[in-house]
């Protein structure tokens, strides 16, 4: 899964994130050049799908959680998508005019698909989750992560620095499984994608 989920406010309005879809398409790009069969489960990207991977666009978190699901065969899930943690309680079906007072929104939570996919897990299979979060004590909160997910590799990257994660063309990332923890120094998004996909054939190896 790649993107971010547009959560609709009204007719034209929407709660959204800064993925841009980059990571994800890598991964898709990289898994693709390796002979997988992909399915790219796209929330919105602005980078364009790469080709000879089955593109299944998928809006909002809603979206991406049927989809996801109906997949739960899949011998491996990337889940590079930032998908939405809240949405807009009862969305407007039209737009809501202007006014001059304040406009007050209640979120609601979204379904967790990676706890899910987690709870589904069969042996062999392999569930990549991402932690993008903030310095040492988002690198923390991915390894409880990793404890508490049913995961096998989390990839956290600090969306505090810059340069690095969302909207970005490199990345910086700490792979987290079972084996332990390793990082991989800045390079460019595609590099990345090589790095953990190393990782993930030596989890497919090791099962
Ligand atoms: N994710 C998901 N479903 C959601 C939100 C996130 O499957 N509704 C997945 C993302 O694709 C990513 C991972 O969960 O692979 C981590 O997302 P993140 O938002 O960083 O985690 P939190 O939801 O903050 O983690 P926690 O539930 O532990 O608080």
């Amino acid at each position: 899964s790649a993107g971010g989920p547009r959560e609709p406010i009204d007719l034209v309005r929407y709660v959204g994130n800064r993925s841009s879809g980059r990571m994800g398409v890598a991964l898709a790009a990289e898994a693709k050049r390796r002979g997988a069969e992909v399915v790219l489960v796209y929330a919105n990207g602005s980078v364009p799908p790469p080709a000879g991977v089955e593109v299944v666009p998928a809006p909002t978190a809603a979206d991406m959680k049927r989809e996801l699901l109906a997949r739960v065969d899949a011998d491996v899930f990337v889940m590079a998508a930032a998908i939405a943690d809240y949405r807009p309680s009862n969305p407007e079906t039209g737009k809501r005019p202007k006014d001059r007072e304040p406009w007050t929104l209640t979120l609601e939570p979204t379904d967790d698909v990676l706890a899910e996919l987690g709870e589904r897990r069969r042996n062999g299979q392999i569930l990549v989750g991402f932690a993008a979060d903030a310095g040492e004590a988002g690198l923390e909160r991915a390894r409880q992560k990793l404890a508490n997910k049913r995961g096998n590799l989390f990839v956290f990257n600090d969306v505090s620095q810059s340069g690095i994660g969302f909207e970005a063309e490199d990345n910086e990332v700490v792979l987290l499984s079972a084996a332990g923890e390793r990082e991989i120094g800045r390079r460019s998004k595609g590099d990345t994608a090589v790095a953990i996909l190393d990782e993930v054939e030596g989890l497919l190896e090791g099962d």
